[in-house]
């Protein structure tokens, strides 16, 4: 196990520049199996959910290499198994696309079933309502799940909750299938997009995606040889303006998105903070002040769930009260109770949070529950008086590539310990 130990007290600033999304890599990489042949992908994020993926792939017959930092080349001419690795499946949520995936191209699936970040129930009923409802057999039991069929026939498919991982599985299950299939109550998140993108870019016919429709006209096949290159991340984006505002800082973010961050721009907006946009750049300056604001977090293009705990950091040092109300996951306020050993003043109850500002953050030995309350814990120890001891930092290495080189480039003492042993130190 790896451990972050970081002198606090740092002011950010400089430059960053954002990698590929993290959720659109893992959704387009198992996408690649409804290719005939080579995809090559481009600004692929270095991440331990990516290389996970890239083995599970693998088990499958796929042909996968590195060509370079940040790009793959992923042959899938010679499938020849429909089984993913129980044990590597069960390990992270993205693996259900991977049901979706096979199930288009083979007609078969058997997965672990999904694990991830503990954030509270996850279930994944409106994934096997839509398999259904284009004529798989979906069966559920022993800790896999298991979906076969003769033939995919397309059909309208309503989603009584919007789910991202439902839409892109959906979407994945439906490109190759027989006729067309319309999606309604579907996610819009700017990854969702991107997975369709890359699907037309290899010859589907997928209309809407962005909206609350989206129509899919099967077609026999997608071809190879292509080079897609995968949409910058949306939250690492946030994660850097929420961590200039919290550390009282100056970062220049680049190669982003500025649309893809306008619920998060809108607030730190509100509490004061300078935002200044220019094309694929972000620059994001604290301005004396972080006034309070509530926010309640809800599917694109509301507030979202996956920054509410960087927020929550800026939050905890805000001029005033704040409510955060997650509308999302149930238990995404674990990482209050670390930021409260560092003397932050947070009531969570359910699923709201009550944020009473205070002046300064404080050193202490903390853990991350998952990956986006990692990243939060992390600005909290580089901002904090004294030396953190961040503990369970594989779950940022999960989602965010390099993150303590990126945070040091603007002016963070982090040093990785690895392979620590806990009781000797
Ligand atoms: C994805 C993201 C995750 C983010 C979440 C919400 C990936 C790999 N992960 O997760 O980082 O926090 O979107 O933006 O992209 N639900 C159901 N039934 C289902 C599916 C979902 O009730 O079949 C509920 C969930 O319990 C949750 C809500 O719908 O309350 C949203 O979940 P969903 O959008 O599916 O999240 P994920 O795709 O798992």
């Amino acid at each position: 196990m790896d451990k972050f130990i970081i002198e606090g007290n740092t002011v950010l600033k400089g430059e960053v520049e954002i990698s590929g999304a993290k959720n659109a890599a893992v959704a387009i990489i198992p996408a690649t199996l409804l290719v005939n042949g080579i995809t090559t992908l481009e600004n692929v994020p270095n991440i331990s959910d990516v290389k996970i993926l890239c083995e599970i792939m693998k088990k499958l017959g796929a042909k996968i290499s590195w060509i370079s930092e940040h790009s793959l080349k992923i042959d899938t001419t010679h499938i020849n198994s429909t089984n993913a690795p129980l044990d590597m499946t069960s390990k992270f949520r993205a693996s259900y696309y991977l049901i979706g995936a096979l199930l288009g191209r083979a007609k078969r699936a058997q997965v672990g079933l999904p694990g991830g970040c503990n954030l509270g129930a996850r279930p994944i009923d409106q994934h096997i309502k839509g398999f259904e409802a284009l004529g798989a057999e979906v069966d559920v039991s022993q800790g896999k799940i298991t979906a076969t069929t003769k033939k995919l026939v397309g059909a309208p498919i309503y989603f009584d909750v919007v789910s991202v991982g439902a839409t892109i599985n959906l979407i994945l299950a439906s490109v190759l299938a027989e006729g067309t299939t319309v999606l309604d109550n579907v996610a819009k998140e700017p990854h969702i997009v991107d997975v369709a993108n890359f699907l037309n870019s290899v010859g589907a016919d997928i209309r809407g995606a962005g909206t609350d429709t989206i129509k899919i006209n099967g077609v026999t096949a997608l071809n190879g040889n292509h080079t897609y290159s995968v949409v910058p991340d949306q939250i690492e984006t946030g994660t850097f303006m929420c961590a200039a505002m919290a550390s009282h800082g100056d970062i220049l973010i680049k190669n982003c998105i500025p649309e893809h961050m306008d619920s998060l721009t809108a607030k730190i907006i509100e509490m004061g903070g300078e935002v200044d946009i220019k094309d694929d750049t972000i620059r994001v300056k604290y301005n004396n002040v972080i006034n309070p604001v509530n926010i309640k977090t809800a599917p694109y293009p509301g507030f979202p769930t996956d920054l509410q705990p960087q927020l929550g950091v800026v939050l905890s040092l805000a001029n005033g009260t704040s409510i955060i109300n997650e509308g999302i996951w149930e238990s995404r306020f674990q990482y209050t109770a670390e930021l409260n050993k560092m003397g932050a003043k947070i009531t969570a109850q359910g699923t709201t949070a009550i944020f009473e500002g205070v002046e300064k953050l404080v050193a202490a030995p903390i853990y991350a529950s998952d990956l986006r309350a990692g990243a939060a814990l992390l600005i909290a120890g580089i901002i904090a008086d004294g030396e953190t001891q961040l503990y369970n930092i594989h779950y940022i290495d999960r989602g965010y590539e390099h993150i303590e080189e990126k945070f040091k480039k603007l002016g963070a003492k982090i040093s990785r310990i690895s392979n620590y042993d806990d009781y000797a130190n």
